[in-house]
């Protein structure tokens, strides 16, 4: 292998001790941050994510609620839960775990969420804001997590060429949105493509940074990455493995091995983007208190 690994557990780390730092000297005036998770269902990749985000806010020093509905659980009672939180001074922020099962429209229930509170940066004003470049937007976290790393990894984006695969408006759109705003971390010429994009592989040889969240395990292989590319894994796909112990292993979108011959910097799956996005909605959640401090 040539590239550099982005380290994204090392940067998660880095960045959820400077959240930590924050939260300690809040804590000297008598202020606590608190995250509200809800997740409905047993779905069991959400149940991993919600375990880690509330660890995650105990590491820091923060307050945190998770609320957990049956799958059965109607609209109805859904909503009354958000209401209840919106209403809840000791919750800043609150995430409802996606997907939600089938008698449940997204859609309402993202609306519902007090747009002050929405750390997970959903909520239309949310990502009008984002697109705006209003400071008091909240970033959806895995999108902030990659221009974090880039950031921090010393990449400029700048000028560069980034190609995103991926459409969805948990990471690819708000992602293009980040990188194309005038800033650090931006003033990138952004490309989008999709699956109706023709001739993916002729674009995607021209990124210069090729960021991948299309929930296609090993998607993207050697031959779509030009030689010295960045590139930023946001897939983690479950495939089936009978030599592994739980019966599947976890695979990005990006065929790694291949990948790292070409590229001069990747992230790997697991301990890439995921740990970075969780450090992102701490980071969040603290912005929601300072925020509803300063109003
Ligand atoms: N499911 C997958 N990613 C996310 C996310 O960032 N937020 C929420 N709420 N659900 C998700």
């Amino acid at each position: 292998m040539t590239a550099r690994l982005l380290d994204g557990a090392a940067l998660g780390r880095e960045i959820r001790a400077e959240v930590a730092d924050r939260v300690r000297e809040l804590a000297g005036s008598g202020r606590v941050p608190g995250l509200a998770v809800v997740l409905v269902g047993e779905d069991p990749a959400s149940q991993v994510y919600v375990r880690s985000k509330g660890k995650a806010c105990g590491e820091a020093g923060m307050h945190s609620e998770t609320i957990r509905l049956p799958a059965t659980a109607s609209e109805g009672e859904l909503l009354a839960v958000i209401d209840r939180l919106n209403a809840d001074p000791a919750i800043h922020g609150m995430l409802v775990q996606l997907p939600l099962p089938r008698q449940i429209n997204s859609e309402k229930v993202l609306r519902r969420i007090d747009p002050a509170k929405d750390v997970d940066g959903f909520h239309p004003v949310n990502v009008g804001k984002l697109v705006l470049g209003d400071p008091t937007a909240f970033r959806p976290a895995t999108p902030y997590g990659v221009q974090q790393m880039l950031v921090r990894s010393g990449i400029e984006t700048k000028g560069a060429h980034a190609v995103i695969v991926g459409r969805s408006t948990i990471v690819g759109r708000p992602m293009a949105n980040l990188l194309m705003q005038d800033g650090p971390g931006g003033n990138a010429t952004v490309t989008v493509c999709h699956s109706r994009s023709r001739d993916l592989p002729g674009i995607t040889r021209t990124a210069d940074i090729l960021i991948v969240a299309i929930g296609k395990p090993e998607f993207v292989t050697g031959d779509m990455v030009q030689p010295g590319a960045v590139v930023v894994d946001v897939g983690i796909n479950r495939v089936d493995d009978a030599a592994s112990p739980r019966g599947y292993r976890l695979a990005g979108d990006v065929a790694f091995a291949e990948v790292a011959e070409r590229a001069s910097a990747i992230t790997p799956v697991p301990g890439g983007v995921g740990p970075m996005t969780i450090a992102m909605l701490l980071r969040n959640t603290l912005q929601a208190m300072e925020q509803a401090d300063a109003r």
